[in-house]
């Protein structure tokens, strides 16, 4: 299959579980969870921009200004004619610091939805003209070829935004090793991690006065009301984040206030007062954790860079 800039690559036979599974699998397990990635419908996802502009939430202005103040001896590991690949696509703010630092060859956002990649690629090529964009449709999650013109270029992989602090560590680490495997020896992966701090500007950033956190939570609730047929009583759910100390993770929870049933996708489930739904761990590393993971994952730790706070980290590691 030739792969052009206009068109979606599309990688793998790779079949994605549906939402309804994903829910009905997480709210008959005990503890209940459901996987953070549908937060993210349109209003979650307008929700989490609120989010990154709130005075208590700094991950995305630190990120900002490590990518802006060390631009250039990020773009110095990335020889001209590179091929980026971004996992996960969402905004485009991150990645444009580091087109405009770098002369980039092409620009690879991998997402699993098309729609949304189509869209913020368009708006690429406009400020980007001599960028190639080949936007691939694929789950990064799971191995994934690249278009074969990309072969002959060297690769390096993006993967902002502290997303990885959203995996367990044993799934942290198979990215970093699948990542790998994509890109190919040599490649580069440039990766964004919060760290581990004081734990009253861990607790404020998911628990800010505005309520946009709390409504972010919610959303799923209603994502499922709409999506699944489910009828979950917003009113009845709070929202809940707190510092796992033990496990150096923010959790995030929706917690019954009352006993109740809900029915979702045609099931019924139960829940106690106080009950809650697991929606969300957000792991922190140390500078030194993070690179014992990304050993353990076959990278080697290159270059790391923070903020003036030492709030973010962003990690260089080579394959
Ligand atoms: C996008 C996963 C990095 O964990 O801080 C923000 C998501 N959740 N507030 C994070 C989030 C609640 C965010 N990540």
């Amino acid at each position: 299959m030739r792969a052009s800039p206009q068109r979606a690559f599309r990688a793998g036979p790779f079949v994605p579980a549906t939402f309804a599974e994903e829910a009905i699998a997480g709210l008959s397990a005990k503890p209940k969870w459901l996987l953070a990635k549908y937060f993210y419908d349109r209003a979650g996802s307008e929700l989490f921009e609120q989010i990154t502009a709130l005075p208590e939430y700094y991950p995305t202005r630190a990120e900002l200004s490590i990518l802006e103040a060390h631009g250039s001896e990020i773009a110095r590991l990335l020889p001209a004619g590179t091929a980026l690949v971004e996992f996960g696509a969402g905004s485009s703010r991150k990645v444009r610091l580091l087109l405009s630092a770098a002369t980039l060859g092409t620009y690879v956002p991998v997402d699993i939805s098309r729609d949304f990649v189509a869209e913020e690629s368009a708006r690429l090529r406009r400020d980007f003209p001599a960028l190639e964009i080949i936007p691939v449709a694929a789950d990064f999650m799971q191995p994934f070829e690249l278009p074969a013109e990309l072969l002959a270029r060297p690769r390096a992989g993006f993967f902002p935004g502290s997303t990885i602090g959203n995996f367990e560590p044993k799934d942290a680490k198979a990215f970093i090793r699948n990542a790998g495997q994509v890109l190919g020896r040599g490649a580069v992966l440039i990766v964004g991690v919060d760290l581990i701090k004081d734990q009253a500007v861990l607790h404020a950033a998911y628990n800010d006065k505005a309520g946009v956190t709390a409504a972010f939570n919610l959303n799923l609730l209603r994502r499922m009301n709409r999506e699944l047929g489910a009828d979950f009583d917003l009113e009845s759910f709070a929202h809940s984040a707190f510092f796992n100390r033990e496990q150096n993770r923010i959790e995030m929870h929706l917690v019954s206030m009352r006993p109740q049933t809900v029915r979702v996708a045609g099931k019924k489930f139960r829940f106690g007062a106080g009950e809650s739904i697991h929606t969300e761990s957000s792991y922190k590393y140390s500078i030194d954790s993070f690179r014992a993971l990304a050993r353990a994952a076959g990278a080697r730790p290159v270059m790391v860079w923070t903020d003036a706070d030492g709030c973010f980290s962003v990690h260089a590691l080579k394959y």
